[in-house]
């Protein structure tokens, strides 16, 4: 008989992992080992080609914190401004839920326990590039959160991603992917967010063909 999936789990796993910034415990270390735990988990992602080109560099030492800290934070007003501009020129509102909350990671950004940044040997760019790490990202986002733990994905640091790979020691062949904090999460559960039905922005053999259109 084959593996039977506890489903109502799983998909409440994938879709109640949120970007955890206001619920990040800012005061509970988080074991090394249990990060390790949570990639040994992220490194069954695929890659193209299996090339399996990444490395994870964890930071939880204050200083280095601090420093990428206030690279975040430098990157992180103009980046607000600018997405407050989009919005206007797209005819949406503010989402005030998300920059509240984003707020609150810059302000407090030094303070996360631990810090992943998912890095690539080699420079690149495109699709096979970025998605030859970005997938396992997300599967140790989905591993934390299902031992307890919070993160949020975050690309504004790489707006000083020259400084951050110096402090860090990071060879200039070497690329960034994200910056990952890590922390336990406060509170019991999460929801699902609001999203656009899949039905309505998939189409079947045509564009704009949806299901039963
Ligand atoms: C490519 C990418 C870059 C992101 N960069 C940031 C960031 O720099 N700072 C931040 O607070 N959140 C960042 N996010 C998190 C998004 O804001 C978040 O996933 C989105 O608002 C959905 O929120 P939810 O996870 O609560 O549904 C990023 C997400 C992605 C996928």
């Amino acid at each position: 008989m084959s593996f039977e999936f506890d489903l109502q789990q799983v998909d409440h796993l994938l879709t109640t992992t949120r970007a955890v910034r206001k619920r990040l415990d800012l005061t509970r270390p988080v074991p090394r080992e249990l990060i390790l735990e949570c990639l040994e988990v992220a490194v069954q992602a695929p890659t193209g080609g299996n090339t399996q080109r990444w490395r994870w560099v964890v930071v939880d030492e204050p200083e280095k914190k601090a420093a990428l800290a206030d690279m975040y934070r430098e990157g992180w007003g103009p980046y607000l401004e600018s997405q407050k501009a989009v919005r206007v020129k797209q005819g949406l509102e503010a989402d005030t839920r998300v920059s509240d909350s984003a707020d609150y990671l810059a302000d407090h950004f030094h303070e996360v326990p631990a810090m992943l940044i998912p890095c690539l040997l080699d420079r690149g760019d495109g699709p096979g590039y970025w998605g030859s790490v970005l997938p396992a990202a997300w599967s140790f986002m989905l591993a934390a959160r299902s031992r307890g733990l919070g993160t949020a994905l975050t690309t504004i640091h790489l707006m000083r991603e020259r400084e951050a790979s110096e402090l860090l020691g990071i060879p200039d062949t070497v690329s960034q992917a994200a910056l990952i904090p890590v922390g336990y999460y406060t509170g019991d559960d999460f929801k699902p967010a609001k999203r656009r039905p899949a039905a309505e922005i998939t189409y079947f053999n045509e564009w704009k063909q949806t299901l039963g259109s």
